[in-house]
């Protein structure tokens, strides 16, 4: 393990392998606190965050190491023009590991061409979230003992939202599992994950309603509606508050239903529900220290680091394209290289994997 981007860079026992250091370190997290003395942890939140970035902090310092960094890039040179990949080469050399939150997808992926250590993703615009998911996996190994033979609900944004794309191809990839897609028209899964269930033989269906949903459910994964994606304020104002969370719904749910959530929450689960032993959200996200602690001692143990720059240029093709993502970083670095993979006879981006491409201008 080198960077951490997207867990389909791995195979399925490196994934539940992670799950289970993070339950061992749990168990007993004083044993690990001289791990990472004087190791130091690159930590650039490009985008606000209350839990991710304090977990990994957290977890650093857990382990006996230590963070630098920003929670607003405002306060770097990139205030004075720096660019993105100048900015990752400058933190790299003063870090052993960099963690990263962006707005723009791909910008993870981007950031490890760039690095001179390994690169965890925290997030990168609505593409994907693989430490939340693991978070998740954590969770869910917990409460249901493991992860394949489940009827897993997604509700809420499901267009925009990262940690469903990041948590739903992972669930794929475990048999037996079935999912419910419960949103708006206008918030339905991305083609990027539909794509990738279809090509995956991963049963689903999409719902509009949570109520007629919920009682098939072995899991409900909450998200909220997030603002912050729409260009247009109106409208997320149609989109806000239309589901709800709350005990009268739950009242048709399984006993044993795993009400999940990434948070932050706005108004779609009532805080009522709180008290209720099937709401896990707030074990979820205390779970978040520990498999974060986990990867971090995965990746600081891997020997052999290499910038992915030259796999990319081997890989990588240059079309007379670009990406058909307006939120793809490479429209907005342009010292990026446009490139794209083939696979399976088409072309994706190879910072944010969308299949499509326009004309260059
Ligand atoms: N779940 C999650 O990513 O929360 P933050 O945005 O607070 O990090």
């Amino acid at each position: 393990m080198t960077n951490f981007i997207d867990l389909n860079d791995f195979c399925l026992t490196d994934v539940s392998d992670l799950v289970y250091d993070a339950l061992k370190i749990k168990e007993n997290v004083a044993g690990f606190s001289n791990k990472m003395n004087g190791k130091i942890l690159g930590s650039l939140f490009f985008e606000p965050s209350t839990r991710t970035q304090f977990s990994f902090q957290s977890a650093m310092l857990r382990l006996g190491g230590n963070f630098l960094g920003f929670s607003d890039p405002s306060v770097s040179s990139i205030l004075k023009g720096e660019s993105f990949s100048d900015t990752i080469r400058m933190v790299s050399a003063n870090s052993d590991l960099i963690v990263i939150r962006h707005k723009r997808d791909g910008a993870a992926r981007a950031a490890s061409f760039y690095s001179s250590c390994p690169i965890i993703n925290a997030g990168d615009g609505t593409h994907l979230h693989p430490t939340q998911t693991l978070t998740d996996l954590l969770t869910l190994k917990q409460l249901k003992n493991g992860f394949s033979n489940l009827t897993i609900g997604f509700c809420g944004d499901l267009k925009f939202g990262r940690t469903v794309n990041s948590l739903a191809m992972a669930l794929s990839r475990f048999k037996g599992n079935k999912f419910v897609f419960i949103s708006t028209k206008e918030l339905k899964i991305s083609s990027f994950l539909a794509d990738f269930l279809q090509k995956n033989g991963c049963s689903f269906c999409e719902r509009n309603s949570l109520e007629e949903a919920i009682p098939e459910l072995d899991v409900l994964y909450l998200t909220r509606v997030q603002r912050e994606r729409f260009t247009k304020a109106d409208d997320y104002e149609k989109q806000k508050g239309r589901f709800k969370l709350t005990l009268n719904t739950l009242n048709s749910a399984k006993s044993n239903l795993v009400v999940l959530h990434p948070l932050p929450r706005v108004d779609e689960i009532d805080y009522e529900v709180d008290n209720d032993s099937r709401a896990a959200y707030f074990l979820q996200a205390s779970n978040g220290i520990y498999a974060r602690m986990a990867l971090l001692l995965k990746l600081l143990s891997a020997k052999g680091f290499q910038s992915d720059f030259s796999k990319a240029n081997q890989q990588g093709r240059k079309l007379n394209k670009v990406c058909g993502n307006a939120n793809c970083i490479a429209h907005f670095e342009h010292d990026l290289p446009k490139l794209f993979v083939e696979k399976e006879g088409s072309f994706s981006c190879i910072y944010c994997d969308c299949t499509e491409q326009t004309e260059a201008h």
